[in-house]
């Protein structure tokens, strides 16, 4: 029998798992034709676990300070140019406040690796938002740390972490990173599995020198760690970065990407990225068409989002909370899709929780 992408596509429906050389051949051979199947597959395979359904998270981007220097950030700590901030606890708190009014339920604390935020100021700020409102989750996204620090902050009430891996091809992480260690980084993410977190891995699309074989090396890497959530954007060049002149990453890779990982972790959360939207007016939608089922609107005050500027011409950046939660419900019904306001925990989660 000739192997053709749309036999694989269909093993990959059936059994979550392809060999990496099938992978690769999906890679180098996929058409429009076999996009439309296989962005099929992913959506049906989302829909038996999860329905139409998309999870809403509040993304608050607490500071802009970092002390890595990844080459593709705007954010790095080379870039002198950045204009930095960092908010108080009770500023993060009038954000909480102000996400609960709107349905949020889940908080995202996101910031660059900022050192001013101690473990005891870390373990401060998620007491607070936890006696204020018990049924939200947390989820924590700024960094690398400690495994003592990373037990103190869910003892403290966070019940999610996001590191996303960026790039499980060792090479180009080391080329992308300079400073850090790959090793640290994977390590982490175990740690943090082991401690009980839900852990969210993801990676870019469209890096410099980024193959097809990185890309199948994401994937694999996924499928044997088998994190909770993942998150997948287009890498977009910043001016202010060594990567000022790159190429940068095309909705249609993204989109194949995103539904190979749901096919290879069927019953993962995945975000429809801020991303996504910057690099096309329906990217978000896209997402979501292609196997998404998260979105993470913006809760961060107006006057500092300018500043997080991870990338160039990012969404939202003149909006205001209330906007977002609206803007991205009305995309979410244009695609027949329903906005779920719950905690959306990962289903292995929610099951723990009904016993
Ligand atoms: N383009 C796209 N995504 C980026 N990130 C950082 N810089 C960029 C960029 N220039 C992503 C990284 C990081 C997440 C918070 O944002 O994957 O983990
Ligand atoms: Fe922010 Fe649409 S989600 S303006």
């Amino acid at each position: 029998m000739v192997i053709t992408v749309d036999h694989l596509l269909d093993k990959l429906y059936e059994k979550n798992q392809l060999s990496k050389e099938e992978l690769i051949y999906v890679l180098e051979n996929i058409h429009e034709d076999s996009k439309k199947k296989l962005f099929y597959y992913a959506r049906k395979t989302r829909d038996g676990y999860y329905g139409n359904k998309v999870f809403m998270r509040g993304l608050i981007e607490f500071s802009n300070i970092c002390k890595m220097d990844c080459l593709y950030c705007g954010l790095r700590s080379s870039n002198n140019n950045a204009s930095r901030y960092r908010l108080t606890k009770e500023e993060i708190l009038d954000c909480c406040i102000e996400g609960y009014k709107l349905g949020f339920r889940t908080f995202v604390l996101q910031s660059g690796e900022d050192p001013w935020y101690t473990e005891d100021r870390m373990v401060d700020i998620i007491k607070s938002i936890k006696s204020k409102f018990p049924d939200v989750a947390i989820t924590l996204s700024i960094g690398e740390r400690e495994e003592e620090e990373y037990k103190s902050f869910f003892h403290a009430g966070a019940d999610r972490y996001l590191l996303r891996h960026e790039t499980a091809s060792r090479s180009l992480y080391d080329k992308l990173h300079p400073h850090a260690s790959f090793d640290n980084r994977i390590n982490c993410l175990k740690v943090l599995k082991e401690i009980g977190y839900q852990v969210g891995a993801g990676f870019m699309v469209g890096l410099p020198e980024q193959s097809h074989e990185d890309l199948v090396e994401d994937l694999i890497f996924l499928k044997s760690l088998n994190p909770h959530m993942i998150g997948i954007g287009p890498f977009i060049p910043h001016s202010e970065t060594p990567l000022a002149n790159a190429k940068g990453g095309t909705v249609e890779d993204t989109l194949v990407m995103i539904a190979l990982t749901r096919l290879m972790v069927p019953d993962g959360l995945l975000p429809a990225t801020t991303a996504m939207g910057s690099i096309h007016p329906k990217g978000r939608e896209l997402a979501l068409q292609a196997g998404a089922n998260v979105v993470m609107p913006n809760l961060s005050p107006t006057s500092v989002r300018p500043k997080y500027e991870l990338y160039e011409n990012k969404i939202c950046v003149e909006d205001n909370a209330g906007h977002c939660r609206y803007c991205i419900e009305n995309r979410i019904k244009s695609i027949g899709m329903v906005l779920d306001t719950s905690r959306g925990d990962h289903w292995k989660y929610s099951q723990a929780k009904a016993l």
